[in-house]
């Protein structure tokens, strides 16, 4: 079965075909993040004019890509949130049409129940029931994953998001946006040895990043390094070592929840997706831990990371398994 997905929930128009829930055959992202950038975080209206300009582009060059003509699609899958709401609208307005027209079904899919699919599209997938994790620029959420459709929270963001702080922590050290991939860079010549307070919220597996975030503000400015240049080595080191203690920070609050998450309800596996899930610093500290407490973690390729559509038409193949549509 040929499921073409479709997503536009924030700043990447994407469309993917892909075959039983599996073989991707296509995978096309067309990102607006340079008309971004200038601003320091996503722009609505920016994302939306995107979307509305690409979608029949990178839809028709995923269709070319994948080799296949419309004729060959069974369904039509689409992101229906979370997400912007005019960048979601024009997703699922493209979508339905398209289903209406190719007189297929039209299976709606959760952006973060996709994002833990991603790192499911293999031949040794993960067995349910298990612990899954979406790390992204709008959540940090945990689940305890019973089936396909059947995501319990445990627990979730309540101020800023794991990607969201990276990207503030990266404007106050005058790095560029999105700041993730350039922290998880410098952090490696760093060293961790600054003390950033990131406290667990006592008796509950939720997540808050504002403190620790606030804590590098007012560091930075105690300290008086120059927020906007990377300038001389001696600041650059300044930086790096900055970067280095405040992902190590944060990331520790997030491997203890999810730890503390799997032992509650006594799971040995547990599923990764979102954008900081790319991090190199976060995976060796959950590789650590998974040999000290014999634990499986499936993270998705480096190319399912981020946003995209092949998790899209992934889940939605399993969901109309499941007569979810
Ligand atoms: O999942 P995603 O592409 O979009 C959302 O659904 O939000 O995540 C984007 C976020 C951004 O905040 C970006 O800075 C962060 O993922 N990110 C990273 C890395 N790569 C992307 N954060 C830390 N380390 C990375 N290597
Ligand atoms: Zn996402």
């Amino acid at each position: 079965m040929l499921i073409l997905g479709i997503e536009t929930s924030c700043d990447e128009t994407a469309a993917s075909v892909v075959k039983n829930g599996r073989e991707i055959l296509s995978n096309v992202v067309s990102s607006s993040l340079k008309y971004h950038k200038k601003f320091g975080g996503v722009i609505p209206e920016i994302a939306t004019r995107h979307h509305v300009e690409n979608i029949d582009k990178v839809v028709n060059c995923s269709l070319y890509n994948a080799g296949v003509g419309t004729g060959d699609i069974d369904s039509v899958a689409v992101t229906e949130g979370p997400g912007l709401v005019g960048a979601l609208v024009c997703g699922n307005s493209f979508a339905k049409a398209m289903a209406y027209s190719l007189d297929v079904p039209l299976v709606t899919v959760d952006h973060l129940k996709a994002h833990v699919y991603s790192a499911m599209m293999r031949k040794d997938a993960p067995r349910f029931p298990f612990i899954g994790l979406v790390v992204s620029g709008g959540h940090t959420r945990l689940y305890l994953v019973k089936g396909y459709d059947k995501f319990i929270v445990l627990g979730d963001t309540l101020d800023d998001a794991i990607g969201e702080a990276y990207d503030k922590v990266a404007k106050i050290l005058g790095l560029e946006y999105p700041g993730g991939p350039i922290i998880d860079r410098i952090a490696k010549k760093g060293s961790r040895s600054i003390r950033f307070t990131c406290r667990p919220i006592k008796g509950s597996l939720d997540f808050s990043f504002s403190g620790v975030k606030t804590a590098v503000l007012y560091h930075v400015k105690g300290e008086g390094c120059p927020s906007t240049s990377l300038g001389t080595g001696r600041v650059k080191g300044e930086i790096s070592n900055i970067a280095a203690s405040f992902q190590e920070s944060a990331l520790k609050v997030i491997v203890n929840n999810t730890l503390k998450a799997m032992e509650q309800h006594n799971l040995k596996t547990l599923v990764i997706g979102g954008g900081v899930s790319a991090n190199s610093r976060f995976r060796e500290m959950l590789a650590r831990e998974a040999m000290f407490r014999g634990l499986k973690i499936f993270f998705p390729p480096l190319e399912l990371c981020s946003d995209n559509a092949a998790m899209v038409a992934g889940l939605a193949y399993r969901l109309q398994g499941e007569g979810k549509c």
